[in-house]
């Protein structure tokens, strides 16, 4: 997306805060919300009160707030750090604590030396790193939050038991908040005029939603994707509008596909990676339940599993092997130690037939596993990536 930046040219970062800078996964997915606030803090970086090093990341949980936050750690090699805040958060935790060091096994003095610990916040704060606050909103404490707002102060020092430090000049405040949500509090009015910059994030567009999933689990049906995103938008709209406090989004979005990619059944997953994950209140389920099934989604999803019932106990009913003949062409009735099998996936518009095209309506997934052990599926539909899996196939 962008060359290296470095805000502080001249700055040398240490071994330690190279380690803690943030680097893109290869599933990483660029958005016009990085791409805006990189731009913003770039273009006044060195125009004075203009500048813009603190920023506000509100809104859906799992919409991206962390990763946009980890995302510009990398466009700005600057080391990443975050403080997860409480309710009983003390002015401690903000300015960090001095706390007796143990004696060494043979001293015998009875001395007690006591040793200051900074916190998470004041490290970041005086070397210069990119500091995710989360969740501010939930401090109960006003001192704890006028302590916050002092590290937030532009040119500001913090006073500190033991020492005066100064804000270092690349010290990047990224606060991220859930808002909108029941239960959760605004955030801090005082808290909230500090910041420079503030992006809405809400769960993404389907269109997104299914290229992230599609990034983290390596699982390529559209169909399946599509369904599944359409899905939990409409739990999370119907959970929203009925005051239901679970949440529907990305995250149970990922664990749902990546459990069907591994041939668990949609519906029965349903359930686990998605409604009990928002409630198991009867009632509140029986209107989510309601919501699926007046949108046509309950059949839908219950199409997606009606393939290859037939299939005994212990195999996985999703996938069937496919043998792969000399000649390139395939059957259903494979020898299991064949190493031409591959395995396939049917898709929902394959709706279980045998007899349609499998070029155009199944997925061909292959077993093999990616770097961490986790499993990769590769959709074909064109003979030719059928001919280099055979290939693959034929090689391991
Ligand atoms: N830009 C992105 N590209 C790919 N995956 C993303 C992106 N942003 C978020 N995700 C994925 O979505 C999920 C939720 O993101 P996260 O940043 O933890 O959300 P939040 O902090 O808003 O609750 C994570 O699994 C994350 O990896
Ligand atoms: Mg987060």
């Amino acid at each position: 997306m962008k060359g290296t930046c470095i805000l502080s040219p001249a700055r040398q970062l240490t071994e330690e805060e190279q380690s803690l800078v943030w680097q893109k996964t290869p599933s990483h997915i660029g958005s016009e919300a990085e791409e805006r606030i990189y731009q913003e803090v770039v273009r006044n970086w060195n125009r004075g009160e203009m500048k813009i090093s603190t920023i506000l990341l509100e809104g859906d949980a799992g919409s991206g707030k962390t990763q946009l936050a980890k995302a510009l750690s990398a466009d700005f090699n600057l080391p990443y750090t975050k403080v997860t805040c409480f309710a009983d958060m003390d002015k401690s935790d903000v300015l960090g604590s001095i706390l007796p060091v143990l004696p060494e096994k043979d001293d015998i003095s009875g001395k007690i030396e006591y040793q200051y610990y900074p916190s998470e916040i004041v490290r970041a704060y005086e070397n210069g790193w990119l500091l995710e606050i989360q969740e501010p909103t939930v401090i109960r404490d006003a001192a704890v939050l006028m302590a916050l707002n002092s590290a937030l102060e532009p040119d500001g020092s913090l006073n500190l038991p033991t020492r005066i430090v100064h804000r270092h000049p690349d010290f990047i405040v990224v606060i991220t908040t859930n808002r909108g949500y029941n239960g959760y509090r605004p955030l801090n009015e005082a808290l909230r005029d500090r910041v420079q910059h503030a992006e809405k994030l809400d769960l993404p567009p389907k269109a997104v939603m299914m290229e992230r999933a599609e990034a983290k689990t390596g699982y390529h049906s559209e169909n399946v994707l599509s369904l599944l995103g359409e899905t939990i938008i409409l739990m999370d709209e119907t959970a929203r509008a009925n005051a239901i406090k679970g949440v529907a989004g990305m995250r149970s979005y990922i664990f749902w596909i990546d459990a069907v990619a591994s041939g668990a059944s949609v519906k029965n997953t349903l359930y686990h990676k998605v409604l009990y994950k928002i409630t198991t209140d009867p009632q509140e389920l029986a209107i989510l339940e309601q919501a699926l099934a007046s949108h046509g989604l309950t059949d839908k999803l219950a199409e997606l599993d009606t393939v290859c019932h037939s299939h005994s106990d212990g195999e996985n009913p999703e996938v069937m092997e496919l043998h792969i003949s000399e000649s390139g062409e395939y059957t259903a009735e494979a020898d299991k130690a064949d190493k031409n099998a591959i395995r396939l996936r049917k898709s929902a518009d394959s709706e279980g037939h045998s007899d349609t095209s499998c070029d155009k309506n199944t997925d061909v997934s292959s077993n093999d596993n990616g770097e961490d052990g986790t499993p990769f599926y590769h959709e074909s539909d064109k003979s030719d990536t059928i001919e280099l899996q055979k290939k693959n196939f034929v090689n391991s």
